[in-house]
């Protein structure tokens, strides 16, 4: 094909900590639907991936299963390759970060950021493990939720009442490693000057490599300003020693995405048609994609294009986020058997009927993704079964058992025309991510095949007599449109396309082929392509998940009651306008005192006013509100009001607002919320 491109894309590298997960399968047949599309386009398109292995929890996770962190990384990377092959995700290389290419890049990254002024050390306290000799991030320590009271929670958020906070906040803490109570600790660290970075960013975060959301996202943060990002970590670290630096180590995050270079490169020394500064070095004209979920947008797209910017390396074409997957309306929850492992899920179902129900309902923005497990079974069986594979299961036996051929010309031109011509739509679909319509759009082809079929009926005509050709030329008809459907299809359903391929007699599945019918074309013997799903089995899957996970806990699995099953699956309707908040939803709300130190009109706004309130921190956080109606600055300093605490930040007109006071009224009435007087500013209140 002219015109053809050089593509290199990669998925977030998995954690060598876990199992594969459904959550997991999203991205990686995201990326490998989309691989699948450019290779049927004509286009290079190199799809490389690897385990992410470095890090305190693998290093933990290995003490605890008395392996090396290299002999556990060895056996999860063979696991998860296992998986996604068997999901028919098909990369062209999956590597590992614990590796020589990618200890000699990050190396490499690394000394460039250094000699142009861009490292920075300094001393920093930190909570430290007295028994372990170990310091400790956030979720290694644990203690009582300084708001809802609940034992045994994170050092940043509790998982009972959502709450976040920091690790000092934290009632009674312990390290989770050794249950010791955390002491603080001195070390050096050392930060990579992200701010010197600020322009750049600026400019690439709106150079249409990100979705608009993301982009708008990140100006927030960009105008608020960037801080310096701290790249080390102190031994014992499961990781790079920092070249010149004894005990240092780079942080996980600095030599993870490296690892997709290493990869690229790893797969460049086996294959001669490849050359790694040709897709990695500053100007070069090849595209780089990387899918990634919404969670690692800023590793992504501040902090990875300055480290490549710094070392000389072009910067991503785009980075695509995508949302989570939720398991019938909720996350995905191991008390329900929601959280689905991949190698669970394929013990019961086919890695078709899941690529096919994630395409179905993919699309290019950050939204979370349903996977209802009633609608799965029932879309699959209803799109797959009865639209699609149905045309050539009602068809193929009168060519097998008439003339053994296709016929010498279709029966309706028009409508075979009308099938070629959609795939100039569906191909822009596939090519901006947009799955979900692109499937919608097959599916309606689909159902013109159907009312086709039904309409001409080949099992009646068949019973006229002298009727063969009219038979045959409907069947020719079907048959041809089925192939389009395929060639259409086959980036999701590649096992299937195979069948085709073998079921058509035909070579392979081109897209500039379909225009020419086949006719006149003795075909193969029809076998079954796609079975139905059956309701139970996905009983038994989310069973088989819990079991999974009373192993892991060592301890027989919760049997949920009907009651509570029935709560899972009905969510309550909500009235967009006076929408049901459900308990969870609500207590993530974080309300604190907040003393109101500055009060000021606002140049230009004619509602409001500017407040700067002490929240209990260092840092004041500054608010626009619209009570200027009703209030002199001067009446609120000194208050002490209600404030929501943990509303993201809002770019507004005149500034940042970081968060909000609350209020109650409307129109001519308005008070706004105070609490106690005396209160501290930052005192939670619930
Ligand atoms: O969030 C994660 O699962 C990380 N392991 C993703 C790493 S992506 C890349 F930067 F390596
Ligand atoms: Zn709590």
């Amino acid at each position: 094909m002219s015109n053809s491109r050089s593509i290199l894309i990669t998925s977030a590298l998995p954690y060598a900590n876990g199992p594969i997960h459904l959550g997991h399968m999203l991205e990686h047949i995201q990326t490998d639907v989309w691989v699948r599309f450019q290779k049927s386009r004509g286009h290079q398109c190199i799809a490389v991936c690897a385990d992410d292995t470095h890090g305190t929890a693998v290093m933990l996770r290995a003490e605890k299963e008395n392996k090396t962190p290299e002999d556990l990384i060895a056996a999860i990377n063979i696991a998860h390759q296992k998986d996604f092959k068997e999901f028919l995700v098909d990369y062209d290389n999956y590597y590992s970060t614990h590796s020589e290419e990618n200890k000699t890049l990050s190396n490499y990254i690394y000394n460039q950021c250094k000699e142009k002024g861009h490292i920075v050390s300094r001393t920093i306290k930190q909570a430290f493990d007295p028994e372990k000799n170990l310091f400790l991030s956030d979720r290694f320590i644990k203690g009582t939720c300084p708001k809802c009271k609940a034992d045994d929670q994170y050092g940043d958020n509790c998982e009972v009442c959502s709450a976040t906070y920091d690790p000092s906040d934290l009632i009674n803490p312990k390290s989770a490693i050794s249950g010791a109570t955390p002491i603080e600790k001195e070390s050096e660290h050392f930060f990579f000057k992200l701010p010197d970075f600020t322009d750049m960013l600026k400019t690439w975060t709106r150079s249409g490599a990100l979705q608009e959301s993301v982009a708008n996202k990140l100006a927030e943060w960009l105008d608020s300003g960037l801080k310096d990002w701290d790249i080390s970590r102190d031994a014992p670290y499961f990781g790079f020693e920092i070249p010149g630096e004894p005990g240092k180590y780079f942080y996980v995050w600095l030599d993870a995405p490296i690892g997709y270079m290493s990869s690229f490169k790893n797969l460049c020394d086996r294959r001669e048609d490849l050359d790694f500064d040709t897709f990695w070095k500053e100007g070069s004209q090849t595209e780089l994609y990387h899918n990634i979920g919404k969670d690692i947008i800023n590793f992504h797209a501040l902090f990875w294009p300055a480290m490549l910017e710094c070392a000389g390396f072009r910067k991503p074409t785009g980075v695509w986020a995508h949302g989570y997957v939720m398991v019938n309306g909720e996350k995905m929850s191991k008390s329900r058997g929601t959280f689905i492992k991949a190698e669970t899920y394929l013990k019961f179902l086919p890695p078709q009927a899941l690529r096919y129900y994630y395409a179905a309902k993919l699309n290019s923005t950050v939204s979370d993704l349903d996977l209802n497990l009633e609608d799965f079974v029932q879309r699959v069986n209803s799109d797959l079964v009865n639209k699609f594979v149905n045309i050539a299961s009602r068809t193929a036996k009168f060519i097998q058992n008439g003339a053994g051929e296709l016929g010498p010309k279709l029966d309706d031109e028009a409508m075979y025309e009308q099938c070629v011509a959609k795939g100039v739509e569906i191909a822009k679909l596939y090519e901006a991510r947009e799955f979900s319509q692109a499937m919608r759009e097959i599916m309606a082809l689909a159902d013109i095949a159907n009312a086709y079929i039904h309409e001409n009926a080949p099992w009646q005509l068949v019973k006229t007599a002298g009727s063969e050709e009219k038979v045959q030329a409907v069947c020719t008809q079907a048959l041809n449109i089925f192939r389009i459907l395929i060639t259409y299809l086959a980036p999701v359903l590649p096992e299937t396309a195979k069948d085709c391929i073998e079921f058509l007699n035909i070579k392979n599945l081109n897209w500039d082929e379909i225009a020419t019918p086949l006719l006149s074309h003795k075909i193969n013997e029809f076998k079954p392509m796609i079975n139905r799903i059956d309701g139970k089995v996905v009983t038994k899957l989310v069973e088989a998940s819990k079991e999974d996970v009373a192993a892991e806990l060592g301890k027989k699995p919760e049997k949920v009651s009907k009651k509570e099953n029935k709560k899972t699956k009905a969510k309550p309707k909500s009235d967009p306008k006076n929408e049901i908040i459900q308990f969870d939803d609500f207590a993530k709300i974080d309300l604190r005192v907040a003393k109101v130190l500055e009060c000021n009109h606002v140049e230009g706004a004619d509602k409001l006013l500017q407040l700067t309130l002490d929240v209990g921190e260092e840092k004041t956080r500054n608010v626009f509100s619209g009570i200027k109606s009703h209030y002199q600055p001067e009446e609120l300093v000194g208050k002490n009001l209600v404030f929501v605490y943990n509303l993201a930040p809002r770019k507004m007109k005149f500034g940042m607002s970081e968060g909000m006071v609350l209020a109650a009224g409307e129109g001519k009435e308005l008070w706004i919320m105070e609490s106690n007087l005396d209160a501290k500013p930052g005192t939670k209140i619930s």
